[in-house]
């Protein structure tokens, strides 16, 4: 397995790297990435290339036996490119150009950026494509991240125009199917169209959701640029990846990963400014996504935080345990390589306060033991472990298009769909059942459920494929807004929830957006919600059954009698459909009744303990992972005798896991 660090030779002396590298040494790791920020260091002026640096610091890092992974540095133009090129520079939705002095300062549609990108890669790629230390490419950095997905300038204007006239091919077409007579919008030329920059009110949703679909795409063959490039001239051997960000942006991860040999993910489960890490659930969302983006290939945390975090603001302190703990997490859910951030905080530059292993001294301490820990742990057994499968019977319904439309038109200031997914993701979660986050191409009938939380934006396809699974047996869930609109962005004409009406057994004649500080509250009439009781957020839909059975009903003396969550029977299988923003006690409560009903694996433990089962052909794998960072709990081991595959101890019955405390256990399978 790789564990190493990133590594950023060109901000240090020459005379300090080789106490790093001893120190790297000792730690344990075997592999470092650099270079993805060093433009200006590699080519100091147009057409000058100077890779004496980066020789030296591959020559240095190979000496002491580590591998090396090759950033691209196109996050970062230079300034002479700038100064030279000022329209390969963004522009924000106000038509202000982003100017030179941080980093993601292009955009993607510039073809000069275009051709700039391809003479840096290809100048890369022909000194470093068949160094024997290096074992691979990561482009650029985090695409479309800190709002570098958008751009809208003049450039990106003609390219939207050329791509839209491509897509619609006539102007009748897009006119029809954007609905542009509101408002008088009718376009006579395509050159009369906008992007969207700021106007009085709300631009058309239509042409928003088709913007973003745009500047993903422009993404995509940027990427590929890169990727065709470096192709030419390095080994096989030479993997290509790309470090992804999965926080709603304009981006199609899993198109662009068709590109990449896999996928790598960067792992900050807390940063800048943030009081306390994110939720277990939220992590493992992430990790679930980069699992899912190459239909369960094994990626690289290419950047797993090892510090505080931050650039003006510092967040929360990692406390002894949690970096272990996530790691460990990753691993769990899929991650092959750990490669950890940074390897020491940067004395000067914006993010001085990004801590790493070491901080600013350079001295070895609490953090660097830490890390030489997990990697001491992990040396007897990774390697199997990460080889084993993560069963999943759920499947969650995740598209970045249906994303986008929920970012257009979030119809409540509650409304994030992050958010809500992680409403439907968490009981789940929390009842330790497994599963994968899927996209509308998926084969449904491997999974025993499928979520599909805040279905607003629907796909005919998709739609027909939960018709068939359903009838076929399988198990649904759906939540409010479901089947609203069609790929257009335009509303349904169909009685809601439109389409799906019929599988879902209800209609929805009328609905509530909750703002802040208002919530309803729901109460179980039947089934395992029976006597509970919740508070309803963000969104009610009052439902009317037509052949679905009423779980729960609204306590709201307009809206009594109305249901908000419905069960129906569909050929041979059922459809749940939970109509407002209800809270986590009760929607865990129908979780675990369906997970009975469908025989579906899953653990109930004490809140924060997290557990991740994984299989090979010689053994079980279970990780116990305890987040809570106050409490140590119990955890009812499934029966047999367990190992700590890292310490050798045994264990049966009931494990103590302390607080934040992280092992895997093993169980050999006999033949
Ligand atoms: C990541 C980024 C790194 C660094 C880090 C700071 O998003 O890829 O270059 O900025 O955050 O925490």
């Amino acid at each position: 397995m790789y564990i190493g660090v990133d590594y950023y030779p060109e901000q240090w002396p020459r005379e300090r790297w080789d106490t790093d590298l001893k120190l790297m040494k000792e730690l344990g790791i075997n592999v470092v990435r650099i270079a993805e920020f060093g433009w200006s260091v590699m080519e100091p002026e147009e057409g000058a290339y100077d890779f004496s640096l980066i020789d030296d610091a591959i020559a240095a890092i190979e000496s002491y036996g580590f591998d090396v992974v090759l950033g691209t540095p196109t996050a970062t133009p230079p300034a002479w490119l700038i100064e030279k090129y000022p329209d390969v520079l963004p522009a924000d939705d106000h038509g202000n150009v982003i100017g030179f002095g941080a980093r993601r300062h292009y955009t993607v549609n510039s073809e000069v950026y275009q051709q700039l990108t391809k003479q840096i890669v290809e100048e890369m790629a022909k000194r470093y494509g068949s160094h024997p230390a290096v074992i691979g490419w990561q482009v650029d950095n985090e695409y479309g991240h800190e709002k570098s997905d958008r751009s809208y300038s003049e450039t990106d204007r003609k390219a939207f125009q050329s791509w839209l006239q491509e897509k619609y091919e006539s102007l009748d077409e897009l006119n029809e199917r954007w609905g542009t007579v509101f408002w008088s919008q009718t376009y006579t030329n395509w050159s009369q169209i906008p992007v969207p920059k700021k106007v009085y009110q709300e631009h058309n949703p239509s042409l928003l959701l088709d913007f973003d679909r745009f500047c993903a795409e422009a993404y995509n063959r940027y990427n590929r640029l890169q990727v065709e490039t470096l192709r030419k001239y390095i080994a096989d051997r030479q993997f290509i990846t790309h470090n992804f960000v999965y926080s709603g942006l304009s981006q199609d991860q899993k198109e662009m990963a068709k590109d990449l040999d896999f996928i790598s993910f960067d792992n900050y489960p807390v940063w800048g400014g943030l009081a306390d890490p994110i939720s277990p659930a939220a992590i493992a969302r992430q990790h679930d996504l980069c699992r899912g983006t190459k239909n369960g290939k094994g990626y690289w945390v290419m950047e797993e935080l090892s510090g505080a975090q931050g650039w003006s603001q510092i967040g929360y302190l990692p406390r002894p345990g949690h970096l272990k703990l996530w790691t460990y997490q990753a691993i769990s859910r899929g991650a092959e390589a750990i490669v950890y951030f940074r390897w020491r905080a940067a004395r000067y530059g914006t993010e001085q306060f990004c801590h790493g292993i070491l901080d600013h001294d350079g001295k070895p301490r609490r953090k660097y033991n830490e890390v030489k820990d997990v990697i001491t742990s992990l040396e007897g057994f990774a390697d199997q472990w990460i080889e084993s499968e993560i069963p999943a019977d759920v499947g969650f319904y995740h598209d970045p298009e249906n994303d986008w439309a929920w970012q257009i038109q979030p119809q409540s200031d509650q409304f994030n769909y992050i958010g809500e997914f992680l409403r439907f993701y968490e009981p789940a979660h929390s009842l330790n059942a497994q599963g994968n986050i899927i996209r509308d191409d998926e084969d449904l009938s491997r999974y025993k459920v499928v979520v599909v939380p805040v279905y607003f934006l629907t796909k005919k396809t998709f739609n027909d494929r939960l018709k068939d699974y359903v009838a076929n047996g399988g198990t649904v869930i759906f939540s409010y807004r479901t089947g609203v609109k069609d790929e257009d962005n335009i509303v349904t004409d169909q009685t809601l929830p439109g389409d799906l009406a019929g599988l879902a057994g209800i209609q929805v004649h009328e609905y509530e957006s909750l703002r802040g500080g208002k919530s309803g509250r729901v109460k179980g009439v039947a089934g395992a919600v029976e006597g509970l009781s919740s508070s309803a957020s963000v969104w009610c839909d009052y439902i009317e059954p037509e052949t679905a059975e009423v779980l729960a009903t609204y306590e709201d003396s307009w809206f009594q009698d109305r249901a908000a969550v419905t069960k129906n029977k569909y050929g041979e299988g059922t459809v749940y459909y939970v109509g407002a923003g209800i809270e986590s006690p009760m929607l865990q409560k129908l979780y675990a009744s369906i997970f009975e009903e469908t025989n579906l694996t899953y653990t109930e433990t004490a809140e924060n303990v997290e557990l991740v089962r994984r299989e090979s052909e010689e053994a079980s794998y279970l990780s116990v992972l305890n987040h809570d960072v106050e409490e140590g709990h119990e955890v009812a081991l499934p029966e047999g005798e367990w190992t700590d595959a890292a310490s050798g101890e045994k264990h049966t019955g009931v494990l103590e896991i302390p607080r934040l405390g992280s092992l895997v256990l093993e169980k050999r399978k006999q033949h």
